[in-house]
């Protein structure tokens, strides 16, 4: 197959962990033939600095050009600690969103059976959690209405949402429960909000389309603790768009490391793909950020085109990376000189080789001598 991707690997750790997704998607070109290209282009802080703009128009047409986009992450503290900042790198990422048409990001959650112990929370809690996060993108509060005041002392943001908005994201909700456990819960609070009671609505004007999937509802505040307490009871979360962001980043303590989780965001036209995680500035450069998310981000790449082998290939490699530990420091307690890019190089060996021993393997990317 031949495919057409954008990079854009943005700010912080971006650029570090891209790196790793590109290189292990090179690696999948190679073993099954197919021909990928990689176009690179600008966005977010790195954006300002070189444009003054957070999303240059290269950049969208780059994107709309091409399969799929690629996305790294975007921010840097100087913003951060800038309320009074007219351009923000954020922009770059919500304005793609935005201009891409990405209304539904998708966001698994699983507890993986290696790695059970680097939760903070009991294994016994956490064992067999797989979870799929569908978060609304493209609406809600991120986008609506922004006033502050002449004086500076008053400001708002409007949290709108549209029949069609909630309908086109619930349809793919149900649609994945469906291929999965069948049970799907609508996060919101209902009891206070009247844009979460329009959600509420729709979604039980659409259940009986779907009458195998059993569909639940919880509040927000709820879900945040329940999420921890007992996550192997969701199967399907549907939610708006800020609801998904907070409570997605809070699952991510169920496995471990916010640095494992990826996703995918899909419109009508164009999909992107992308981890969790934000730009980690103070860690950029150090060879400490973890690559998986971005890699497993590739994966879902693949699985959009129903590249199944391949994508089941990089996960098998990740799988095993987690097995041996050969993992950056978010994660590894038991060597402490493995790098962004070590495990980079360990996933693009493994699927060049994925019948080597765990030994050779655990040898060579401790750069000991390999005995077998
Ligand atoms: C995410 C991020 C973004 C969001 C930021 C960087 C704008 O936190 O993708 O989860 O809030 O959507
Ligand atoms: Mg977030």
């Amino acid at each position: 197959m031949k495919l057409n991707i954008a990079v854009l690997p943005g700010d912080g750790i971006g650029p570090e962990v891209i790196a790793q997704a590109v290189k292990v998607l090179k690696a999948i070109a190679m073993e099954f033939d197919h021909v990928f290209t990689f176009n690179t282009a600008l966005v977010g802080a790195s954006a300002i600095d070189k444009t003054g703009k957070p999303l240059p128009q290269e950049t969208i047409n780059t994107c709309k050009k091409a399969d799929a986009v690629l996305f790294g992450a975007i921010g840097n503290t100087k913003y951060d600690i800038d309320p009074n900042a007219k351009v923000r790198p954020e922009q770059g990422l919500l304005g793609l969103r935005k201009e891409l048409g990405l209304y539904a990001n998708i966001r698994p959650v699983i507890a993986y059976e290696d790695i059970l112990n680097k939760s903070s929370l009991k294994k016994k809690q956490i064992k067999d959690t797989n979870i799929l996060i569908y978060r609304e993108l493209t609406g809600g509060i991120y986008f609506g209405k922004r006033t502050l005041s002449e004086d500076g002392n008053t400001a708002s943001d409007t949290c709108e949402y549209s029949r069609l908005e909630i309908e086109r994201i619930a349809h793919l909700a149900f649609k994945a429960a469906q291929t999965r456990k069948r049970k799907l819960t609508l996060v919101d609070k209902a009891n206070v909000l009247e844009s979460s009671r329009l959600w509420r609505r729709i979604i039980q004007e659409i259940a009986p389309q779907y009458p195998n999937v059993k569909l639940h509802y919880m509040y927000i505040d709820n879900a945040a603790m329940e999420l921890i307490i007992n996550p192997r009871q969701f199967d399907v979360i549907l939610t708006e768009n800020m609801f998904g962001d907070i409570l997605s980043e809070e699952a991510s303590v169920i496995v471990g490391s916010i640095g494992l989780l990826a996703s995918a965001s899909h419109g009508d036209k164009y999909a992107m793909f992308e981890p969790i995680h934000g730009a980690y500035t103070k860690a950029a450069n150090k060879g400490i950020a973890n690559p998986i998310a971005s890699i497993l981000s590739a994966a879902m790449l693949l699985d959009h085109f129903g590249l199944d082998d391949e994508a089941s290939l990089i996960r098998k490699a990740v799988d095993k990376s987690l097995k041996l530990q050969i993992t950056t420091p978010d994660l590894n307690t038991k060597y402490d000189n493995i790098s962004t890019s070590k495990v980079g190089d360990f996933i693009e060996d493994y699927i060049n080789n994925p019948e080597e021993t765990n030994l050779n393997f655990t040898n060579i990317h401790l750069g000991q001598s390999t005995i077998i």
